[in-house]
């Protein structure tokens, strides 16, 4: 079902304390490393996002035992082993399902079919076709695109230097280099991108090292078992990302997010919000399963200035980067972001959908090949004050982007097929009714 959200400016501010839903990351992780394990596996605060569920249909597709104690607590029954699927394993909307999927399932001995959306059957999957392939797996694609199929193969370990920071690629990698008998697995990559991987390996007691080469970041894994533990999912800071932008430009607002995952692959937006000087303060820090989290308080920031964003910046936000470039609209002076190339390759092209949808409220963006320069505020605030009709893309971030560029937009807006924010953060109306109370 379609579903518009028709929304305006808000006149209160943004109050309260609220627990934002848990990292979509790790919820796909603690499924497919869990299955990888041989025992009983308790998962807390586990995503019921559809990507998180789509990875889940999957893994039942191929035998694994999975049930709910509640709604977000599962007990995965682990065996290390799959059974052929009887269909089409559909990843949905999931670019993590697909990629980290297909490195499991080429070390298995049975043929299977990963299959996406209409979005998803559009994104670049030669970047683990050729790595997976250099190991030794047999996979066949759509001239380069999903659907994939998988037949066994016989994998070797393999040194690969990945022309780019994409987690899903090192990941997937990492997943049929730790069913390789013959030989240890190398990635290298140009930046650090998140390790969840690398951490839930580590937890689960593999053999995995990390390391630093010639400005590379490395990891090396080799066959080994895998040890049930049960396992808690922390929040997830993109999703916080909606709020946290949200509180600083809506005025007068204050919120404390609980319970949110601070690794350090994934904190870009708090130290470019630094940067920009918004009032934020990070409280109560803690390690649950092998994550760094804490609770973050944020305030109504009218003093933020622009900045620059490049480099290895670039993969500890990239998910972020939508409502980066909105918050940007919202501070003095001009914000520059570079390095930024693959958001073309995302749920949407992110450079002309952010450009594309900002813009229908008066923002002054320019989208360059691989980013953006944005004009901020120069006096006074920087409300948005047009009628705005938001397209999103089939994707959920530009969903979120358009009802947050919304909520400073003093005319009336509406937000087209709102629905795919449950790809992500399912409860995001309901808590922004909570904050708005
Ligand atoms: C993810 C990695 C990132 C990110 C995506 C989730 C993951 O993609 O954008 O939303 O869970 O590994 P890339 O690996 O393509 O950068």
């Amino acid at each position: 079902m379609r579903k518009s959200v028709a929304t305006q400016g808000l006149s209160t501010p943004l109050k309260g304390e609220i627990i934002t839903p848990p990292d979509k990351s790790m919820s796909h992780r603690s499924l497919i490393i869990g299955s990888l394990t041989k025992g009983k596996i308790k998962i807390s605060n586990f995503l019921t996002g559809a990507d998180c569920l789509a990875t889940l249909e999957i893994l039942k597709e191929l035998g694994c035992e999975i049930e709910f104690l509640d709604k977000n607590t599962v007990i995965l029954n682990a065996k290390n082993a799959y059974t052929a699927p009887k269909k089409e394993l559909y990843c949905g909307n999931s670019g993590t399902t697909i990629r980290l999927m297909a490195g499991l399932l080429c070390a298995q001995n049975f043929k299977s079919t990963l299959s996406g959306d209409i979005s998803l059957s559009k994104r670049p999957m030669k970047r683990i076709i050729a790595p997976l392939s250099l190991m030794g797996a047999k996979l066949k694609s759509n001239e380069g695109k999903a659907p994939l199929v998988i037949e066994q193969g016989e994998l070797n370990g393999i040194e690969y230097k990945s022309p780019i920071a994409s987690a899903q690629v090192k990941s997937a990698i990492l997943l049929a280099g730790l069913q390789t008998p013959n030989g240890k697995t190398t990635v290298l990559e140009p930046s650090l991108s998140r390790n969840h991987t690398e951490r839930m390996l580590q937890f689960f007691g593999s053999d995995i090292e990390t390391f630093t080469k010639d400005g590379l970041f490395g990891v090396t894994i080799g066959q080994s078992s895998l040890i049930p533990k049960d396992l808690n999912v922390v929040g997830d800071i993109s999703s916080a990302a909606f709020i946290m932008v949200a509180t600083s430009i809506v005025k007068n607002s204050d919120v404390i997010l609980k319970n949110i995952g601070l690794n350090p692959t994934r904190t870009g937006l708090i130290d470019v919000m630094k940067r920009m000087k918004a009032n934020i303060n990070i409280l109560n820090c803690d390690l649950v399963s092998n994550e760094e989290v804490g609770d973050i308080r944020i305030q109504y920031s009218p003093d933020m200035e622009g900045c620059k964003i490049s480099g290895n910046d670039i993969p500890r936000l990239i998910d972020e980067l939508p409502i980066i470039v909105l918050l940007a609209t919202q501070a003095k002076g001009t914000t520059t972001i570079k390095d930024a190339g693959d958001l073309k390759n995302k749920e949407s092209d992110r450079i002309a959908s952010v450009t594309r949808e900002l813009r229908k409220f008066g923002a002054k963006i320019e989208p360059t090949d691989d980013g953006f320069i944005i004009e901020g505020k120069n006096s006074g605030n920087g409300l948005f004050n047009k009628e705005a009709e938001v397209e999103c893309y089939h994707d959920h971030r530009i969903a979120m982007m358009g009802y947050i560029a919304a909520l400073i937009n003093q005319k009336p807006c509406k937000i087209n097929d709102f629905e795919w924010v449950e790809t992500s953060f399912p409860n995001f109306l309901n808590i922004f009714e909570n904050l708005k109370k």
